[in-house]
């Protein structure tokens, strides 16, 4: 295990290049599942889910390649649709098979999903779509999810919530189910066009991604295809945070702004400078910075994702800010870490209370998930003195290279293990 060792007060200033999305890169790894042919992927990050979702594949019985950031799939001899249920403990988004799986082979058997400790985590959204679709679903002790389908049928579904992970496991079985799925209440996320794009491009006939209604046309069989996976958004978001914590200059390279919208608004609001080109977004931070108050909401709202990055930013601006977390009820293990750190921050149930103190001082403080981990680090490149980052496997879950990418921008930080 691996620490992290920063050292505070340096302004990060140059290029950075953006990673593929995590998030998009996870339901398309799943999907290749459905496909008869050989996949190929571009612009695949290097990152422990990733790795854990390969390993899902390849304990299938996938046959995987690897060349830098591109990877080919074949997927047409899986034949055992069972995960270990130490793998899928280790990342929830595991959960994202059991739509192909079902679709293709008739059977899933996959254990509870684990993955990030941000509150209760249940699948009855996926449960209920996939169920609409014709599959059926056994409740069995043990902590297993265990379902058969004969043949998938299309359906209306209407979701409860607009959760992501589901929308993408019904988009993917309905993919190849007969007749016509259509779902109500979706999520819009950016990763959920990305995820249209690839099974479109294997033979799929889905439309409506990006809006609350997602019409999927079944199709009887995918082929594989070649795709390049969209920028990491919330990578990108860390690093715009980064420039604005430490009040320096970071141009963000294969990145896309219109994914970014509501959380470049609110950075805006802090004081910051965000210039916008093709591609590319540059954010010029200042010596002070505004509060600022926001709500995590499903897409196109503040992204949950980047609540907590944004929150070291606030812990240090002039004034008050109050956010409102609503998509997970555990999101706020950052803030004891904050506070040790020399943050004024309260929380009552889903609001936090920021009032922004001079300036944060180093400490010894753990990364109890990927998105609290990022926003400490963020606290320590602004820190006076040192910080030490542990539990940093979270980090790596989801961040391509982060100390490398941080280093090249002046930070001072190291990984030691210890
Ligand atoms: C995805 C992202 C994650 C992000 C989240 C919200 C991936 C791999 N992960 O997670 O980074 O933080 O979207 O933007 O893409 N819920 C239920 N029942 C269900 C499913 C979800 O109650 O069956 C609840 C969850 O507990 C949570 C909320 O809905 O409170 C959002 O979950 P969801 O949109 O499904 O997130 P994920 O797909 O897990």
């Amino acid at each position: 295990v691996n620490n992290f060792y920063i050292t505070g007060g340096r302004r990060l200033e140059g290029v950075v290049n953006i990673s593929g999305s995590k998030n998009a890169v996870l339901p398309i790894l799943a999907a290749t599942i459905l496909a008869d042919t050989t996949c190929f992927l571009d612009n695949v990050p290097d990152l422990l889910d990733v790795e854990v979702m390969k390993n899902v594949l390849l304990l299938l019985g996938a046959k995987i390649e690897v060349g830098g950031n591109s990877l080919s799939i074949k997927t047409d001899e899986i034949v055992i649709p069972k995960i270990s249920e130490e793998l899928a403990q280790k990342m929830r988004a595991s959960n994202l098979v059991m739509g192909p799986l079902l679709a293709k082979h008739g059977s899933v058997k996959v254990p509870y999903p684990g993955g990030c400790s941000i509150g209760n985590r249940p699948m009855d959204i996926h449960i209920k779509g996939l169920s609409a679709l014709g599959a059926r679903f056994t409740e069995k002790s043990g902590g297993y999810i265990e379902a058969r389908a004969d043949a998938l049928h299309g359906a209306k579904i209407h979701l409860d919530f607009p959760s992501v992970g589901a929308t993408e496991n019904i988009m993917m079985a309905a993919s190849i189910a007969q007749g016509t799925t259509v779902i109500f209440n979706a999520a819009r996320e950016p990763e959920i066009n990305d995820l249209q794009n690839f099974l479109n491009a294997m033979g799929a006939d889905i439309q409506g991604a990006g809006t609350d209604i997602i019409i999927i046309n079944g199709v009887k069989r995918l082929k594989g295809c070649r795709h390049s996976v969209i920028p990491d958004r919330i990578e990108a978001g860390t690093f715009m945070a980064a420039a604005a914590i430490t009040g320096g200059r970071i141009l963000l390279k294969n990145t896309k702004a219109q994914h970014l919208e509501s959380f470049i608004a609110k950075l805006e609001e802090t004081g910051v400078d965000v210039k916008i080109k093709e591609g590319e977004i540059e954010v010029i931070g200042r010596n002070e910075l505004a509060p600022v108050d926001f709500t995590t909401m499903p897409y196109p709202g503040f992204p949950t994702d980047l609540q907590a990055p944004m929150m070291s930013l606030l812990a240090i601006a002039q004034g008050t800010s109050i956010i409102k977390e609503t998509i997970f009820e555990k999101r706020y293990q950052h803030v004891g870490e904050l506070v040790r750190m020399g943050a004024n921050i309260k929380v009552e149930d889903r609001i936090a209370v920021i009032k922004g103190v001079k300036r944060l001082s180093g400490a010894r403080v753990a990364a109890t998930d990927l998105r609290a981990g990022a926003a400490l680090v963020l606290a320590g490149l602004a820190a006076e003195g040192c910080t030490v980052v542990e539990e940093t496997l979270h980090i790596h879950r989801g961040y391509e290279k982060f100390v490398e990418k941080i280093k090249a921008l002046g930070g001072a930080i190291e990984e030691e293990a210890y």
